[in-house]
């Protein structure tokens, strides 16, 4: 281990408060592991004991002691990838390596390890191969990747704004960058067509815009002509030099015509995603074009409390999954007199079947930039950090240059557009642990420690990030704050139904032919999103099963897909809306194997904190089992359901207290899959 390099991180991060993980990430980032010899001086450094160096590292799956291998392929083993034939692509990936997940081939080419959703739900099964994630991906596919991670090809990752200057006029191309897009080769595609237009020497300009959300049709290649953008789906590199060749004409096969009036966008109500797919995601003059900044300006002129007011108004409700009334929490953070606030921005969405936050932040990073310093201003915050989880590496490399754009541009740092009042942002990258997105398991890692859950009281809002009043949000409530001070917080409470007001940004994943982001107002039905916006599986089968909210969520039959989308319409069920993620499974599913996966990803994350989850997840996937084997099954039945009530009960925080509501709903409602034969 080279000392100098140590110093010289030690060194980088003598300031930064809470800079254990920060530290950690540099030292694995340099090292490929953390080197064992590492941990005194690092301990010294920072001033904490080595049984905390050693417990951050042992609690999260993406640091590690031992050198890994020099590629690292990572599987998606979560629901929406199951749904889609991920349990196969599993038993192909370990059979290919020869490897088990957390094992690395002994010539140091490979390590294979499990991941819990890559935020690709629309499009998987999904595999990351270093920082390159991989969508629709099967055994054959996975070989391919394999073969060309061994023979050491890189995939180009071209970033936005490329271009293939010639004469002529100048045709715009928009290629997206998100995570989906280049999952199923949009990369290539942007890659192919700036050689080919050069080669031809046509006339085009790159750019690589956000999303549209629409991932059933990506790589959804647009142009802009005569003031419209004119769309061609499903690109492939193949389609290429006919494209070129037939200037982008709508005759040709890929176009469906203008994008804008795609039916699948036109029955939305764009209005947290109204931008994204239009704009480059880190032209702040598109930002602004397309109505950026108006909320921010309006902010400027009110005084806090009628900032807080507006919220309240709103009737906004937190979208990470407790949907607590933000005014409330507001309020709260306001009115705790402190020196010093903060706002963390939730960004570890380890939901699967959920990608709304990194849509957001791949493709609209400044709005939520906007919410945060709003907040911060609110609230009398003058420091926020956006805890964004490390599954995201495009997030994270969006999100760095979008914090220095909007720094260079006068609304982050000492003097925000001149106002005399500070606000800056720091990005933290997190290392694998699905607990981290519990609000306070998530300010314990900020501070530099295991993400062990904090009891309650005392609340974030009056006690948070080192001890200060702190805001924290989800991503999509923070840029839910633009939509309300930019239009108004009676426009916002105008859509939505009871107690449920505005849009809910439902992700539409697993087995489903038209996946991707869907915008609607609350009230509408889950029958609605997976029939009309989804139609119906990939596959072609029947829908069996509908998993809502999340690995904590229940599993929906039939019978409850019109129960409109509303907080206490689902918690009516024993459901959960949550952060919105929808996951489709056809009548192949096996509700048994569904629900001993949720009782094993407890297990798997748990926080260890309290025994019912700790233990009781594990003693879960040991009576599943035992039932499976017909092992005294109505005795092990009923012992998994007291199990059940006891998790439910005596959990500290959701993730034990939740497990019980996938596993209770597949039994209810799919007993033929619990019995015997
Ligand atoms: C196990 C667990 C995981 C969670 N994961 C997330 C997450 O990934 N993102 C998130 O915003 N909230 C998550 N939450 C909810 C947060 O604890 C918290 O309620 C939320 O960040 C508050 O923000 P909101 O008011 O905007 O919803 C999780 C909760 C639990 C119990
Ligand atoms: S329920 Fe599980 S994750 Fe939550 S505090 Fe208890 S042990 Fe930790
Ligand atoms: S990418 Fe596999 S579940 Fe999200």
């Amino acid at each position: 281990m080279n000392q100098d390099v140590l110093s010289s991180i030690l060194e980088r991060h003598a300031e930064t408060r809470g800079a254990l993980l920060p530290v950690l990430h540099a030292v694995q980032e340099a090292f490929g592991h953390v080197p064992p010899e590492s941990v005194t001086r690092i301990a010294e450094s920072l001033r904490v004991s080595r049984a905390e160096v050693h417990g951050l590292i042992t609690f999260f799956h993406d640091l590690r002691l031992e050198p890994g291998g020099r590629t690292r392929v990572q599987v998606c083993r979560a629901e929406a990838c199951q749904s889609v034939g991920g349990r196969d692509l599993e038993a192909a990936a370990r059979q290919l390596t020869g490897l088990d997940f957390g094992e690395t081939s002994a010539d140091g080419s490979i390590t294979l390890d499990a991941v819990y959703c890559l935020g690709n739900c629309a499009c998987g099964p999904s595999v990351r191969i270093d920082d390159t994630v991989h969508g629709a991906v099967d055994a054959n596919r996975l070989a391919a990747l394999l073969e060309s991670a061994r023979s050491d090809v890189s995939v180009v990752n071209l970033g936005s704004g490329a271009s293939a200057p010639a004469a002529g006029a100048m045709l715009r191309v928009f290629v997206p960058s998100d995570t989906t897009a280049g999952a199923v080769g949009a990369d290539t595609v942007a890659q192919t067509l700036l050689r080919a237009a050069a080669s031809r020497g046509f006339a085009l300009e790159l750019v690589r815009n956000g999303s549209r959300g629409a991932a059933w049709l990506e790589p959804l290649v647009e142009i802009e002509r005569d003031g419209q953008r004119i769309g061609f789906a499903n690109v492939t590199t193949a389609d290429v030099e006919s494209l070129l060749e037939d200037d982008f004409a709508a005759t040709h096969p890929r176009c469906v015509g203008a994008v804008e009036a795609l039916p699948w966008l036109v029955r939305q109500q764009r209005t947290t995603f109204r931008r994204i797919g239009r704009t480059d995601p880190l032209s702040l003059a598109d930002y602004r074009r397309e109505g950026g900044m108006v909320a921010l300006q309006h902010a400027l002129t009110l005084s806090q409390q009628q900032i807080v007011d507006a919220l309240k108004a709103s009737g906004l409700r937190g979208r990470g999954g407790a949907a607590f009334p933000s005014g409330i929490k507001w309020q709260t953070v306001l009115d705790t007199p402190s020196a010093q606030k903060f706002v963390v921005c939730n960004a570890e969405e380890g939901d699967s079947g959920t990608f709304a936050d990194r849509l957001v932040i791949e493709a609209d990073p400044y709005q939520l930039l906007e919410g945060m310093v709003i907040a911060g201003l609110a609230v009398g915050a003058d420091k926020g950090f956006i805890g964004l989880r490390i599954e995201y590496p495009r997030a994270a490399g969006v999100m760095s240059q979008a914090l220095e754009r909007a720094r260079a541009d006068g609304w982050l740092g000492t003097d925000v557009l001149g106002s005399g009042r500070a606000f800056d942002i720091e990005l933290r990258i997190g290392a694998g642990a699905y607990v981290c997105g519990e609000e306070t398991s998530l300010l314990e890692i900020l501070e530099g420690r295991r993400g062990t859950v904090r009891a309650k009281p005392p609340l974030p809002a009056i006690k948070g990030l080192f001890g200060k009043p702190t805001l924290i949000h989800n991503v999509l409530s923070l840029v839910a704050v633009t939509s309300v001070l930019a239009e108004g917080p009676e426009a916002y409470w105008g859509v939505g139904i009871a107690r449920s007001r505005g849009t809910l940004a439902v992700q539409l994943g697993g087995n489903i032919k038209r996946g991707g982001l869907v915008e609607v107002p609350f009230g509408t039905s889950l029958r609605q999103l997976v029939e009309d916006f989804g139609a119906g599986t990939r596959s072609g089968r029947p829908i069996r099963a509908i998993q809502v909210g999340g690995p904590l969520g229940a599993y929906l039959p039939p019978s409850q897909w019109d129960t409109p989308l509303d907080y206490e319409a689902f918690a009516a069920l024993g459901a959960l809306v949550g952060h919105g993620g929808v996951v489709v499974f056809d009548d192949t599913v096996d509700m048994r194997a569904q629900a001993r996966f949720a009782m094993e990803f407890c297990a798997l994350e748990s926080c260890g904190k309290c025994t019912p989850c700790r233990i009781g997840s594990t003693r879960g996937v040991e009576l599943l089992d035992k039932i499976s084997a017909d092992d005294d099954r109505a005795a092990n039945m009923a012992l998994l359901e007291d199990l059940c009530g006891t998790l439910t009960n005596a959990s500290l925080c959701a993730l034990g207290s939740l497990t019980p509501l996938p596993v209770m709903s597949a039994i209810r409602h799919w007993p033929e899959d619990f019995a015997a034969g």
